[in-house]
């Protein structure tokens, strides 16, 4: 397999592309300033099934609360860990304050939920995080996945 270059130079704070890697789709996340504070916040971590990313659904460099190389650009494989659906990205809310919503991806076919870094929330039939894949950051603006 080939590894796939993403130029990611055009992604906005709050956006995510989506692209194929080995037939999978990854989603690349430009994570913002709010949502990297909101993933550390321990209303939220408690609420995760496996914070510390202790199943090894990812590779030691993105071992971590990020689960990324960096904090700002999350790499998941889009596929739910229950039975293989493709999660809906929903980021947070704009603003503060209202929706407890705390970012994320919902996935549509038994509800289970995912922060930001793929953690998968207690209580979803989801029984691991979703998988970071392989990649690496040739430039800033480039992530190389396989
Ligand atoms: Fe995602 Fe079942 S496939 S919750």
């Amino acid at each position: 397999h080939m590894p796939v270059n993403v130029d990611i130079s055009h992604l906005s704070p709050g956006q995510q592309i989506v692209v194929t890697w080995q037939g999978r789709p990854v989603f690349i996340t430009h994570r913002t300033p709010q949502a990297l504070v909101r993933m550390q916040q321990a209303d939220l971590t408690r609420r995760l099934r496996d914070e510390h990313s202790s199943d090894r659904q990812q590779p030691p460099y993105a071992t971590n609360w990020h689960r990324s190389i960096v904090p700002e650009y999350g790499v998941v494989v889009g596929i739910c860990t229950h039975l293989g659906c493709v999660p809906a990205y929903r980021p947070l809310p704009e603003g503060t304050g209202g929706d407890d919503w705390p970012g994320g991806y919902a996935c549509p076919c038994h509800g289970s939920m995912f922060d930001l870094a793929g953690r998968v929330f207690r209580g979803a039939p989801a029984p691991y995080n979703l998988p970071v894949p392989p990649y690496s950051m040739p430039t800033p603006a480039t992530i190389r996945i396989g």
